[in-house]
């Protein structure tokens, strides 16, 4: 199938992030740390490497700290060349965006998600898009955009990526109702945010990585309200299902973390920290002794 090159990628980094109070009384959600890099460098990165090009940032007020976290530092870099630190900084290249590829819009009210891709709508234009919430942290051999794009070449229409959870927490995601399950993917017939574990059509969630038809705006511009009173994206995507280019779900290879709950915060911390070679080993050991002493003493 012929599709169009997806070069355009939505942030939306409007919310509160009350989870995680008091730490984002200051700071964004997203600047939040695991190891060494901020939620949000995680996102960025798998979105170049999926060949995104255009950075859309759906913000709100308070989030200044992640404009100037991706502007350059010139101080800070003048002082490091001066003192021949070349490895550092190599390390900021990443976070240093070109000129016009990345824009804010704000979300002035929070509205619900669906209303925040919408706020990015004129930055989009007509074209297909991804949207990458950055709480979902995705550890792969291949980046799971990546693996999406490379599907959606494939099936054409909207995508989302998908992860099959335990029935206990389906009231916790977009819920797909499946067509056709051809393995990796899934056709889709229906979508449901956030439904009780008795009212799920299966146990297969949406996790927070979207490739969209602009279609899917013009959908969100009714602003129906739906789950929660708000306005949700997955409802704009499930209008969608029914359409000639239809709706699909990819199954990726690699281990998610909800870095949106502390515990998976402080999973993703261990897990990323283990696969660090440079202390990888010591950390290792730290646990294991960490865990006998807790052990020992119950
Ligand atoms: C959002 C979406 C939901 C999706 C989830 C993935 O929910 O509304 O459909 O399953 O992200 O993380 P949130 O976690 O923002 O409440």
């Amino acid at each position: 199938m012929k599709t169009r090159k997806i070069t355009k990628a939505v942030f939306p980094v409007a919310g509160l992030g009350t989870r995680f109070l008091p730490a984002t009384k200051s700071i964004p959600k997203e600047i939040m740390t695991l190891v060494d890099r901020p939620l949000i460098q995680y996102a960025i990165d798998e979105a170049r490497a999926a060949g995104i090009k255009e950075f859309i940032f759906v913000t709100s007020r308070g989030k200044s700290a992640l404009e100037d976290y991706f502007d350059h530092a010139p101080e800070l870099e003048s002082a490091l060349r001066k003192s021949g630190k070349d490895d550092l900084l190599e390390i900021l290249k990443d976070t240093n965006m070109d000129s016009g590829a990345i824009a804010y819009v704000r979300q002035n009210r929070p509205m619900g998600l669906g209303h925040a891709v919408w706020c990015a709508r004129r930055l989009i234009g007509n074209e297909p898009f991804a949207v990458l919430l950055p709480d979902d942290v995705i550890a792969a051999e291949r980046p799971c955009l990546q693996q999406m794009v490379e599907a959606h070449a494939e099936t054409g229409g909207c995508m989302v990526a998908a992860m099959e959870v335990t029935p206990a927490r389906t009231s916790s995601y977009g819920i797909l109702d499946i067509g056709e399950d051809g393995g990796a993917i899934v056709k889709v017939k229906g979508m449901v945010e956030k439904p009780k574990p008795q009212d799920a059509p299966s146990n297969l969630a949406v996790i927070g990585r979207y490739i969209l038809t602009p279609k899917v705006l013009t959908n969100l511009n009714r602003m129906k309200q739906g789950a929660g009173g708000e306005i949700q994206l997955t409802d704009a995507i499930a209008e969608e299902t029914g359409s000639k280019s239809g709706v699909y779900g990819l199954r990726f290879r690699g281990q998610r973390y909800d870095c949106g709950s502390k515990i998976g915060f402080l999973q993703a911390t261990v897990a990323f920290g283990l696969s660090r070679p440079e202390f990888g080993a010591e950390f290792a050991s730290f646990l294991q002794e960490t865990m006998a002493m807790q052990k020992a003493a119950q």
